[in-house]
């Protein structure tokens, strides 16, 4: 697979009313004053690629505060042959998708079109803070290599509302508690693939980020990675709902199962959420999302697009060395990855400033011809 995004044109998305940007395959920088809607670019790219933003699962902020739609559009060669993504979407929250001009119905029909590995300062979160945020870069990350895990996510969580529903029906007592056997099969079918699907790429995945982490602290740090499953056979999660039962039905929540779950990370056998350092928690956020890189590379037997906001500022000189070697095709076997890098200042790229498509955002002219959204919106 060979890709190499063209260009994107935006309607209405946060601070950009209309502007279409051009891209080389190589490494670009986006550059520019604060606010000044880098950000917002690789943003509406990584939504192009997922359906989904990187900071804010409300997407109707998404839309322009004077607008009351948004449309994004990208035009990418794969394999040889175009590529055209549509997304459009109105402040009702619903979204319309377009491939090469045909309406698609399901998510699950672009996510992994054009694969992406987003670094962003709000990765710190995935180390850091609640479950949510370490399964969310799960699935997002497993739904682009494998479809049918988003399918099956997708069904899970319409089981899960509908089990919820019918444990609020009993407590009614307007549904017989024998009924919601029927809902625990279900959700013990599609709970169990997840389980499994997230199991073997956390697998994968320690033992990628060792080595990565490793290279990356100068051997003083060993990481692990282990996922945490609320049940390890259909047996056991068959009987966690048993035992929770009673207390579901009071709640009318489904308290056990995937949506649950958690990663636990380690750092030298200490638990990195309660004992690591900012430095350190940082540290292992990089090597995670490097960890993500590799996985996708192994995938799709190349790299994916890369997206870097703010990150190279934080870097000490020989991490940022680092990248931008991979990032230039200096280091490794591969060419240059398509890449955007946000920046305030173009200091950091002098090792490399022959080889990059420099972007000033505050100078893109306005592109009002582009406008698509009433089409698109719903
Ligand atoms: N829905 C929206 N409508 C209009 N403007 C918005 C919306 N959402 C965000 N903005 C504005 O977009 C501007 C640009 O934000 P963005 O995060 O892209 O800036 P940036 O260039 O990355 O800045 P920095 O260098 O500080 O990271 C901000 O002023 C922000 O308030
Ligand atoms: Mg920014």
């Amino acid at each position: 697979m060979i890709l190499n995004l063209k260009y994107i044109v935006l309607n209405n998305f946060r601070c950009h009313r209309a502007l279409k940007v051009s891209f080389s395959e190589k490494v670009n920088v986006l550059t520019g004053r604060n606010a000044s809607g880098k950000t917002n670019i690789l943003e509406a790219i990584f939504f192009l690629s997922t359906t989904k933003s990187h900071r804010t699962s409300v997407t109707k902020e998404l839309i322009n505060k004077d607008s009351k739609n948004f449309y994004i559009k990208g035009e990418a060669v794969k394999n040889g042959s175009s590529l055209i993504l549509e997304i459009g979407c109105s402040l009702g929250g619903k979204k319309a998708i377009k491939l090469n001009h045909q309406k698609i119905r399901a998510r699950r029909d672009i996510v992994g079109q054009m694969p992406v590995v987003f670094f962003s300062p709000e990765d710190l979160y995935m180390v850091k803070e609640n479950p949510s945020f370490r399964r969310k870069f799960l699935d997002i990350l497993i739904s682009q290599i494998d479809h049918r895990y988003l399918l099956n996510l997708q069904k899970y969580q319409k089981i899960i509302i509908e089990r919820n529903r019918a444990l609020s029906q009993v407590r009614e007592r307007v549904l017989d508690i024998k009924m919601l056997d029927v809902w625990d099969e279900q959700v013990i079918g599609a709970g169990m693939e997840i389980i499994r699907r997230r199991q073997d790429i956390v697998s994968k995945l320690n033992r990628i980020c060792l080595v990565i982490h490793r290279e990356m602290t100068g051997g003083n740090e060993e990481i692990s990675l282990e996922y945490s499953p609320s049940a390890g056979t259909e047996d056991s999660y068959r009987k966690k709902l048993e035992e929770k039962k009673r207390q579901e039905i009071e709640q009318g929540i489904t308290t056990t199962g995937p949506h649950r779950d958690d990663v636990y990370i380690f750092f030298n056998g200490m638990n990195l959420r309660q004992f690591g350092s900012q430095g350190q928690q940082r540290t292992v956020a990089l090597s995670m999302k490097l960890g993500e890189l590799e996985l996708m590379k192994e995938e799709f037997n190349e790299y994916p697009i890369i997206l870097f906001d703010d990150v190279m500022s934080e870097l000490d000189d020989e991490r940022r060395e680092y990248f931008l070697e991979i990032l230039s095709g200096k280091r490794g076997d591969n060419g240059p990855i398509q890449s955007f890098i946000t920046t305030t200042g173009l200091k950091p790229f002098e090792s490399i400033k022959n080889n990059i498509n420099i972007i000033k955002v505050e100078k893109i002219a306005p592109c009002f011809n582009q406008r698509d959204t009433t089409e698109h919106a719903v």
